[in-house]
């Protein structure tokens, strides 16, 4: 089907069931054990309604913000994902374009299948990066990659600490024992293989807050955990100085029944309301399972006046650009601009600040 055809994200996600190779749709689909927190953390939205108000000006719409400083023309960005040439041979690079040109923020995975350099080089001018760090076993290396990253330009550096051990993908896993006589399929899944062994250096069961520490003590841009599942891993990056937490359990790739961002998000804020803990320069963000615009309104809304939210999606990104390179990735930008346009005038609000929790109701979310 040609792009127009296009009306959503799940037919980008559809697409690219339909035309990825096996081993790269297994890879990108795949969520731990039983999928359960997979399912969940898109389906948690579906119990959050609206309180929408009526008769308010909404000729003008603005879904403009700012994350971490820096202008962002929607409150969503690209989160990190490994492995953009199993789906396109441009790999990251074609994400890169696509994003900066809808002037979306893109956040690089350690394990891009472009080298950060060329990802870095295919940003558009006025574009902002972001860099996704998995810390090596060997320190040395990931203050290396977090020198690089720097000089190259990215805006934040985002420490991934939901994997101390692969989470267990078994849709992934078969394909991969399977074997087949597919020659182009064999080469997609040995790179696919060659990450998970790549991977593994990256895995570091000893990894502690005072590693993370150290790694945010030898740069000035902000630091960021990804991966923060409880409340009080929340206080503890709030206490430690840190600039943020991204509320994820990876797309439901690690630990399975772990807490679903959203309603995570939900139980959070108005606690470090209550203790007092929030501040002006401590985001919050959250990813996992969000596919439309109603689910990104909900999250910010949540955050309200405490706290700046900002939204990640990973694998409508990935398939977007599998299925269409750059243009797949602009047009899943353009869908969710005009859902979130659309969805602001139904909700009786003009732009991301007049967003507050008066506008959700999360009582089936939090089971009250
Ligand atoms: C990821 N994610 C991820 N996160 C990270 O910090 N470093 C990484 O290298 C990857 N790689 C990766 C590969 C694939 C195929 C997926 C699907 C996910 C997690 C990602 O940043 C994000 O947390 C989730 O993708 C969010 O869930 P959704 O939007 O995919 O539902």
């Amino acid at each position: 089907p040609s792009l127009d055809e296009i009306m959503n994200l799940h037919d980008m996600e559809y697409i690219a069931k339909n035309t990825l190779p096996r081993g790269a749709w297994a890879y990108y689909s795949s969520g731990a054990d039983d999928e359960i927190t997979l399912r969940e953390n898109h389906y948690a939205y579906q119990r959050i309604y609206f309180r929408p108000r009526v008769l308010v000006d909404v000729s003008k719409i603005d879904t403009s913000t700012t994350l971490l400083g820096t202008k962002s023309s929607v409150p969503f960005y690209v989160s990190a994902t490994a492995l953009a040439k199993l789906g396109h041979p441009d790999g990251e690079c074609s994400i890169a374009r696509g994003a900066g040109k809808e002037g979306v923020i893109q956040m690089i995975s350690t394990l891009a299948s472009n080298s950060l350099d060329e990802i870095a080089a295919s940003r558009i001018p006025g574009a902002t990066q972001w860099f996704q760090l998995y810390v090596n076993e060997d320190r040395n290396v990931a203050f290396d990659m977090v020198k690089r990253a720097e000089q190259l330009g990215m805006k934040a550096i985002f420490v991934t600490v939901d994997a101390p051990s692969l989470g267990n993908r078994e849709k992934d896993a078969r394909v991969k024992f399977k074997g087949n006589s597919n020659v182009q399929q064999d080469k997609e899944v040995k790179r696919d293989q060659g990450a998970s062994r790549a991977l593994s250096a990256f895995i570091d069961t000893r990894l502690t807050w005072d590693d993370v520490k150290k790694i945010k003590s030898t740069t000035k841009l902000p630091v960021l955990i990804k991966g923060v599942q409880r409340l009080e891993d929340v206080e503890q990056a709030i206490d430690d100085g840190f600039d943020g937490v991204v509320l994820s359990n990876h797309g439901g790739r690690q630990l399975d029944t772990a807490p679903t961002p959203i309603e995570l998000l939900a139980e959070v804020v108005p606690e470090l309301k209550r203790k007092n803990k929030l501040r002006k320069d401590f985001e919050i963000f959250v990813d996992g399972g969000v596919r439309r615009g109603t689910d990104i309104l909900k999250a910010i809304a949540i955050g309200g006046n405490d706290v700046r939210v900002g939204v990640g999606l990973g694998r409508p990104f990935l398939y977007a650009n599998s299925a269409y390179g750059e243009d797949g990735v602009r047009k899943a930008v353009q869908i969710l601009k005009d859902e979130l346009e659309m969805n602001m005038r139904l909700l009786g609000v003009r732009n991301i600040d007049e967003l507050n929790s008066t506008f959700v109701d999360t009582r089936r979310l939090l089971g009250r």
